[in-house]
């Protein structure tokens, strides 16, 4: 480990020079993976935008019931079609997405668990599922959450690097999720920091927020960057948010109360789809959002 002291302030990030090993695939720094691991980053990612619309409704794995998922059977296969990639847990897939409703989305398993509401600290976490599972779901990648400078880090770290470890073996690419427990920073320092250990550590995605400098944040990631949604916003705020991300370099978001606790989910998830996939602005987005709702 280099030694802290001395040790200059980061800042040559080159945010407006492309990343540089691009040629062969067009997924960020995916040059070198295997064909399988390709292939499912291609069906995660969409070969033509290069972006994607990740739905998490992966919250019942700590939370339980939560408001707009007390239904996972109903609200799911309204939903299902219209984004690309669905994050869930193992148990809410196979008990309520129907496989062929599904048959041309990207699973982004939810493989960590251990916390729940009713503790104080949610940052120690187990892996939770295996890799034979995860080929048996057809998984195109597994999201393992990360506590960096929380009590739990050097546990999540552990699970991480272990799911890096099967994912290689089956081909399955792991996305690293940024966790922001109730004490933990959320400054641009903080995601600079996690992103990038965990690309360092071998994510092939990293999951995480949308802050100031985001720029920055991208460049120093050497693989993609899709933004977390978190709490649900207004409508034309979050649209707000998934264009800037997307705006500043994000490969796509992964939103889930901004999808599924709108009162227009279907019509919310059509307008992210437009910025992430179209490149409309969030206004255009809006608009698009509130004439879709005429419409019915
Ligand atoms: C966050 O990283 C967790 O995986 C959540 O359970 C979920 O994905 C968060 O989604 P949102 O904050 O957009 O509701």
């Amino acid at each position: 480990m280099a030694d802290l002291e001395g040790m200059k302030v980061a800042k040559d990030y080159h945010v407006d020079v492309p990343f540089a090993n691009d040629k062969g695939f067009y997924v960020k720094g995916a040059n070198a993976l295997d064909w399988g691991m390709k292939k499912r980053l291609a069906h995660i990612f969409n070969p033509k935008s290069g972006n994607t619309v990740m739905f998490a409704f992966d919250h019942g794995y700590f939370m339980g019931s939560t408001a707009g998922l007390e239904r996972l059977d109903l609200i799911l296969p309204k939903l299902v079609p219209h984004v690309d990639v669905l994050m869930g847990t193992r148990g809410a897939i196979r008990s309520c997405v129907d496989p062929g409703l599904a048959s041309n989305k990207a699973i982004a398993l939810r493989a960590t668990s251990g916390s729940s509401m009713l503790q104080d600290d949610l940052s120690h976490e187990v892996l939770a599922v295996d890799a034979k599972d995860a080929v048996r779901m057809n998984a195109d990648c597994l999201a393992i959450q990360t506590f960096i400078g929380a009590e739990g880090q050097l546990s999540s770290l552990d699970n991480l690097s272990k799911a890096i470890n099967l994912g290689q073996q089956y081909s399955i690419p792991i996305m690293g999720v940024v966790a922001v427990g109730k004490e933990m920073e959320r400054t641009p320092r903080f995601f600079k920091l996690a992103t990038r250990i965990l690309a360092e550590l071998g994510a092939n995605v990293i999951k995480t927020y949308y802050c100031d400098d985001f720029e920055e944040i991208v460049a120093a990631c050497p693989v993609p960057i899709v933004v977390a949604g978190g709490k649900k916003l207004p409508e034309k705020e979050a649209l707000l948010l998934a264009y800037n991300a997307i705006r500043g370099g994000a490969r796509g978001v992964d939103m889930g109360r901004n999808i599924f606790q709108s009162q227009n989910p279907v019509e919310m998830s059509l307008a992210i789809n437009k910025i992430v996939h179209e490149g409309y602005t969030d206004q255009d987005a809006y608009d698009f959002f509130r004439s879709e709702i005429g419409k019915r």
